[in-house]
């Protein structure tokens, strides 16, 4: 059975405020973009992609896939958009595997990435993720503290996600028509009265997100490829 691999790569890059979407800066001498895919095919080189990109997009460069079936899918105003619009392109069974994983996620590990794909191959379908470490402190409107939560139990959610075609593919169509907002897969899927597993996955696998992520994710790509 294939593996599907959405990669929802359609973003501004709002909050970086770079000259280009985020996707595009260059970190330990490539573009973002070009090392998440490499890390995805270092992974899974036998899986489907489905690439989702911005209509005006004048900065993807096809020599970065080494997949040799992909596709481009116009992306959409949501992350959530720009997924189910590469669910609905994809001529997948209900029963195959289709993982997710965020463009802005370059540091990700080719070990984790094949965890979270056996992972994913059940009912209810899994996300890497982490445990909370820090104290968690609930905000009163004014911005002090209203009281600590308690961490346990708390985790992190990263990508990839995984999920049966054909529930993922349920989870979002309804989570669009009944105009729930989620910003992850596991969110729609839990939606429907499932219950996703958490599979820790390393700690460095951030989102670059702020501009002060770039040295971090920099620093760790280039440790991690000299030790890969
Ligand atoms: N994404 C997408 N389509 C959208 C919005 C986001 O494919 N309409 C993708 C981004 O490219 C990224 C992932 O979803 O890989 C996670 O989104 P986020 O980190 O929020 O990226 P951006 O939306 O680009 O950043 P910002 O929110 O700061 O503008
Ligand atoms: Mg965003």
């Amino acid at each position: 059975r294939p593996i599907w691999l959405v990669v929802p790569a359609a973003g501004q890059g709002r909050r970086m405020g770079g000259d280009r979407p985020k996707q595009y800066l260059p970190l330990a001498g490539r573009p973002i973009m070009a090392h998440t895919l490499e890390r995805l095919h270092q992974a899974l080189p036998n899986a489907r992609l489905a690439l989702c990109l911005d209509d005006g997009d004048a900065w993807f460069e096809p020599a970065w896939v080494a997949f040799t079936c992909w596709q481009r899918v116009t992306g959409g105003a949501e992350r959530m958009d720009s997924v189910l619009g590469a669910l609905r392109a994809v001529p997948a069974d209900d029963d195959d595997i289709v993982l997710v994983h965020d463009v802005a996620r370059p540091c990700v590990s080719p070990d984790d990435v094949r965890a979270l794909a056996r992972a994913a191959d059940s009912d209810d379908g899994a996300l890497l993720a982490m445990p909370v470490a820090d104290t968690m402190k609930r905000a009163t409107p004014g911005g002090a503290c209203a009281r600590t939560e308690s961490r346990a139990g708390l985790w992190h959610a990263l990508t990839p996600q995984g999920f049966r075609y054909g529930l993922l593919r349920r989870a979002l169509e309804r989570a669009a028509a009944g105009g729930l907002a989620v910003t992850d897969e596991a969110s729609a899927v839990e939606a429907l009265g499932r219950h996703p597993r958490l599979v820790g996955g390393r700690r460095d696998n951030l989102k670059v997100t702020h501009p002060d992520d770039l040295a971090l994710a920099g620093a760790i790509l280039t440790a991690q490829n000299a030790s890969l």
